[in-house]
């Protein structure tokens, strides 16, 4: 590397050697020969990776691009089976604003993505940050592309000693400085690898960091303690019921609403623990069989399960064979429940 090398090319010099290889990342040296980023996988790989891990995603990613290989094949997807393939990942309303934003793209846009940032910000789930990576990554487009591991790195080299989430318009103003006219998507991807994989939150490796020469907290000591952040408030615990009733090999389901938590997915009908409030789904002869803990984004959720064989009709729900239903559709904490109960259902 060459000192007089500015901030950009010595990240860039470093990602040629070290880019992680991601399932919907073209590498620089492709890049380089020509290949183009699909902007389908791009925007799928990008809603997915929000408030989520590049671990936790990669085998979603997979059994997605498998079954809708194109943003039209998506758009045409039933929501039951895309809510169902989104399960277990979290965010359910990524999932609605997905398809949302993939039958747009095909309604509005004659099944392309727009290539602007503008254009982009116009679609369902797709916000500043989403718009930015897209544009970035799948247009090269010189957009500031600023997550969680970007506002590490920026408030590190520029040793910014606000606290998040104040800092964010300072560190997104730091950010933008530095992106670079020449190959933004790649730089964009390869300051994010150097938050995940150098600049950590913990014990960053500052001794093979390509910007340790240039980094204000490291100068002063202090790069393991920032970016600071403001106290966040203690998570409330909320308690529920969940009824999972079953008969002659069928067990009663429910999907909820749309709006709020869980929104769209298929579930084991509940009581008020959401704030819906509500009697059991069947008079039938319940029983506690355990609990199941769960934590969400801004509480902690403890839910008693009852069972029992349904006698009389259900009063909401629908009562599902066993051989039509996926466990695996069901969202972490219904499964869960699920997995504590199923052996004590009968067929
Ligand atoms: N996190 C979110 N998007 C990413 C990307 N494109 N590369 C690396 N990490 C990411």
């Amino acid at each position: 590397m060459d000192a007089s090398d500015s901030l950009p090319a010595q990240l860039l010099a470093w990602y040629d050697r070290h880019a992680r290889a991601m399932p919907w990342r073209v590498s620089p040296q492709d890049r380089a020969a020509g290949v183009r980023p699909d902007p389908y996988r791009v925007w799928l790989s990008e809603v997915m990776l929000q408030q989520t891990t590049v671990a936790a995603v990669k085998d979603y990613f997979h059994r997605f691009t498998a079954r809708w290989p194109t943003v039209a094949a998506l758009a045409s997807a039933p929501d039951a089976d895309v809510m169902g393939e989104w399960a277990g990942l979290g965010y359910y309303a990524r999932a609605r604003n997905l398809l949302k934003c993939a039958r747009a793209v095909v309604a509005d846009h004659g099944g392309t993505f727009p290539t602007s940032r503008e254009g982009l910000l116009t679609l369902p789930g797709i916000g500043p940050y989403t718009a930015s990576a897209i544009a970035a990554i799948a247009y090269d487009d010189p957009a500031t592309v600023v997550d969680g591991n970007v506002e590490r790195v920026i408030s590190r080299l520029h040793l910014v000693e606000t606290p998040l989430p104040a800092a964010k318009p300072e560190l997104t103003a730091l950010a933008a400085r530095l992106t670079p006219q020449q190959r933004p998507g790649d730089y964009a991807q390869a300051i994010m690898d150097l938050g995940a994989t150098i600049c950590t939150p913990r014990s960053p490796a500052c001794g093979i960091c390509p910007w340790s020469h240039a980094c204000a907290a490291r100068a002063e000591g202090v790069q393991a303690d920032l970016p600071r952040k403001s106290p966040k408030p203690e998570k409330p615990t909320r308690y529920g019921t969940l009824w999972l009733g079953h008969r002659n090999g069928a067990v009663l389901l429910e999907r909820r609403p749309d709006k709020g938590l869980l929104g769209g997915m298929l579930g084991i009908p509940g009581d008020g623990w959401d704030g819906q409030g509500g009697p059991a789904p069947a008079p039938a002869d319940w029983q506690p069989i355990g609990e199941v803990r769960h934590t969400f984004t801004h509480f902690h959720l403890i839910l008693t399960v009852h069972c029992a064989r349904l006698n009389a009709p259900p009063i909401r729900g629908d009562l599902i064979p066993r051989h039509q239903f996926r466990p695996a559709d069901l969202p972490t904490v219904m499964r869960k429940a699920w997995d504590l109960a199923r052996h004590t259902l009968d067929g």
